[in-house]
C-alpha cells in the first residue's frame, strides 16, 4: 500500500550517480518527492498527480542505440518538467533527433554560469555564480521552441526554457554542493514553478502515515523486532502511537550486544517509551551454534538464521501475527537503473531475511521513503530521547563480527570491555557526534609485551572510527593523538588480556567500515 504524501515530485532516473542528490536537496525544502527507473509504468505513478517532474542526469549518450528514453506522455501531463544534464538533452533530441552531438571539449567540473534570463528558473540567482558540470555532449542545435536563458564559456545552452510551456532544462548539476546557488535553482522550480508549498514535515509523515498504518492494519496484530538502533525504535513507536497494543514487540539478546545493552535499551523501551516489548535472552542458543566458526560469511547466516528460529518460536506461544514490521530505509529501496536487462536491482540489507516468507507474514515498512537524517527527525518528533536517536549505527550480527574468527564468552567480554571504553571515552571529550561510527575489533592474534617485569603474550584491539554521511564510503576520523594514547592506556591498563592497541586507518573504499 502506498501512502504518497499528496503534493510531490517525481524524479525519473537515468541511471546518474548523483539522482539521489536531487531527492535529497528537494526533501530539505519539506517537498516530497520520489525517484522511479525511467521506464515506470506511468499509471503506478499517477496518482496524486504530481506537482512536476524531473528527469535526471545518466551516463548514456542519447544517440545511443540502447539510450533509455523518454516517456513522451509527461510532456503533456500538463505540469513543469525539468531536465538536468541527459534530461535536458533527451528534450531537446526529442524535438530534433541529432541535435545533441558529442562536445568538442568534454566538461567535468567547476563553470561560471552566466544568465540571460533571471526569471523563474533563474531568479535570485547572481551572475557568475559556479555550477558543476559533468557531461561529454551537448546541444548544437537548440529546438526552436526552447530559448537559452543562461550559458557558460563552453557551453553556448547551460539553461534552456521552452516558449510556450513550462518546459526546463540545464546542462549543469543544481543537486551537487559545487553548484553555489544549486538549491536555490532547485527551490525556484519546486516552488515557485510547480508551486509545492513545502509542507512535508516530521509532524505531516507522522499524521499520514499513522492514518495509513491504520487503514492497512486494521483489527490485525503486528510483530515488530526490535534491535537497539534508531530505525525499528522509530518505526516501534510509531506504529505503537498507530494501533497502540495490536504491535508486539520482541528485542532478542544474543550475547554479541554491548556492554549492558540489553538491559538499557529495553528499560528505554519499556519505561520511556512504554512499547509492548518482550526481552528474550537467547544468548547462549547463538554461542552455542556458532561455537567453532570463523568464516565471516557463516557467522552471520548462522546468527541471522538463529533470528528466526527465536522468532518462530516466540511466536508460536502468541496470538496470531499477520504483519512484520520493518526498519528498511529509502536508499536501501530506491530501484537503480540497470541499462543491461529489464529488471531492476534492489539492494536491500535485512538481518532477518527469509522472516517474512518463513511465517507467511506481510511486510510493514513505514519509513521506506526517508532517509536516515529523516528517520532520526521523526524519531525526535514523537518523543524518542535525542541520545538514543543520535547513537551511531550498530550492526544486527553485532560483536559477533568484530571478534575476528571463532567467537567465544572470553573474548566477547573482552571486546566488550574495550568497547566500552573506546566509546566512553568519545563521548567524555565531546567527540562522539564527530564521527559517524566508532567500534573495537578484536583481531586473533597474540604478540608479545611487557608488564611491569612480566613478559605478556596477548591479544591486539584494533579502534576504528570513520566519518561518514551514509555508510557507503567513509573516511577514518583524524582523532586526537592524545586522545587515542588515553584511550589505548586504559585498554591496555584495564582490559586483562590485551597487550597492543592500533587505530585503523584505512578509508572505504577500498575498506569496509566492519572488519567482517
Ligand atoms: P561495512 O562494513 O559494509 O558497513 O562498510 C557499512 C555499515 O553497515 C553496518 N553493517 C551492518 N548493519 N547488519 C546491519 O544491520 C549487517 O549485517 C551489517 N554489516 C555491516 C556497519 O556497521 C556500517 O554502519
Amino acid at each position: 500500500m502506498h501512502s504518497r504524501h499528496s503534493e510531490w515530485i517525481l524524479i525519473l532516473d537515468y541511471g546518474s550517480q548523483f539522482t539521489q542528490l536531487i531527492a535529497r536537496r528537494l526533501r530539505e525544502l519539506n517537498i516530497y518527492c520520489e525517484i522511479h527507473p525511467y521506464n515506470v509504468d506511468l499509471n503506478e505513478v499517477k496518482e496524486p498527480t504530481p506537482k512536476g517532474v524531473i528527469l535526471s542526469g545518466g551516463p548514456k549518450s542519447v544517440n545511443d542505440p540502447d539510450a533509455p528514453e523518454l516517456q513522451k506522455e509527461v510532456l503533456n501531463w500538463g505540469i513543469p518538467v525539468l531536465g538536468v544534464c541527459y534530461g535536458l538533452q533527451l528534450l531537446s533530441h526529442n524535438e530534433i533527433p541529432g541535435s545533441v552531438d558529442k562536445a568538442d571539449k568534454r566538461e567535468f567540473g567547476r563553470a561560471r554560469l552566466n544568465i540571460d534570463d533571471h526569471s523563474d528558473l533563474l531568479k535570485d540567482i547572481p551572475d557568475d555564480s559556479v555550477v558543476w558540470m559533468s557531461h561529454g555532449d551537448h546541444i548544437h542545435e537548440l529546438p526552436s521552441s526552447y530559448r537559452i536563458i543562461a550559458h557558460t564559456a563552453n557551453a553556448k545552452v547551460a539553461a534552456v526554457r521552452h516558449t510556450q510551456k513550462e518546459i526546463f532544462g540545464v546542462q549543469f548539476h543544481p543537486e551537487v554542493a559545487h553548484t553555489r546557488f544549486g538549491s536555490q535553482l532547485l527551490k525556484n522550480f519546486a516552488k515557485n514553478i510547480c508551486q509545492c508549498s513545502g509542507d512535508w514535515t516530521a509532524d505531516s509523515f507522522i499524521e499520514t502515515h499513522v492514518k495509513s498504518i491504520r487503514e492497512q492494519v486494521g483489527s490485525d496484530r503486528v510483530l515488530c523486532a526490535l534491535s537497539g538502533g534508531v530505525d525499528s525504535t522509530v518505526v516501534a513507536t510509531l506504529l505503537h502511537k498507530a494501533i497502540g497494543d495490536q504491535l508486539q514487540c520482541l528485542f532478542v539478546d544474543n550475547g554479541l550486544l554491548r556492554k549492558n545493552e540489553f538491559q538499557n535499551v529495553l528499560k528505554l523501551y519499556r519505561d520511556d517509551l512504554h512499547l509492548p516489548v518482550e526481552g528474550v535472552d537467547a544468548s547462549e542458543m547463538f554461542l552455542e551454534r556458532l561455537n567453532g566458526v570463523s568464516d565471516p560469511e557463516d557467522k552471520r547466516k548462522i546468527i541471522g538464521r538463529t533470528f528466526i528460529d527465536v522468532f518462530d518460536d516466540f511466536v508460536q506461544h502468541q496470538e496470531k501475527f499477520k504483519y512484520l514490521a520493518q526498519g528498511t530505509l529509502y536508499p536501501d529501496v530506491i530501484e537503480s537503473v540497470n541499462f543491461k536487462g529489464p529488471s531492476a536491482t534492489i539492494k536491500s540489507h535485512h538481518n532477518v531475511g527469509g522472516l517474512p516468507e518463513k511465517m507467511k507474514l506481510s511486510l510493514i515498512e513505514p519509513v521506506r521513503e526517508l532517509f536516515k537524517d529523516e528517520v532520526r527527525e521523526v524519531g525526535k518528533t514523537l518523543g524518542i530521547p535525542e541520545h538514543f536517536i543520535s547513537r551511531h549505527p550498530f550492526p544486527g550480527p553485532g560483536l559477533g563480527i568484530r571478534v575476528l574468527g571463532e567467537l567465544g564468552k572470553d573474548n566477547l567480554s573482552l571486546l566488550r570491555e574495550a568497547d566500552y571504553i573506546f566509546v566512553e571515552e568519545l563521548k567524555e571529550k565531546g567527540l562522539y557526534h564527530d564521527v559517524w561510527q566508532a567500534l573495537a575489533v578484536l583481531l586473533p592474534v597474540q604478540s608479545v609485551g611487557v608488564m611491569g617485569d612480566e613478559r605478556t603474550y596477548e591479544f591486539t584491539v584494533a579502534l576504528r572510527a570513520v566519518t561518514s554521511l551514509d555508510g557507503m564510503t567513509a573516511d577514518w576520523a583524524h582523532l586526537p593523538y592524545d586522545f587515542l594514547a588515553n584511550v589505548s592506556n586504559r585498554i591496555i591498563n584495564e582490559v586483562k588480556g590485551v597487550n597492543r592497541v592500533v587505530y585503523d586507518i584505512s578509508s572505504k573504499p577500498p575498506a569496509t567500515i566492519e572488519w567482517e
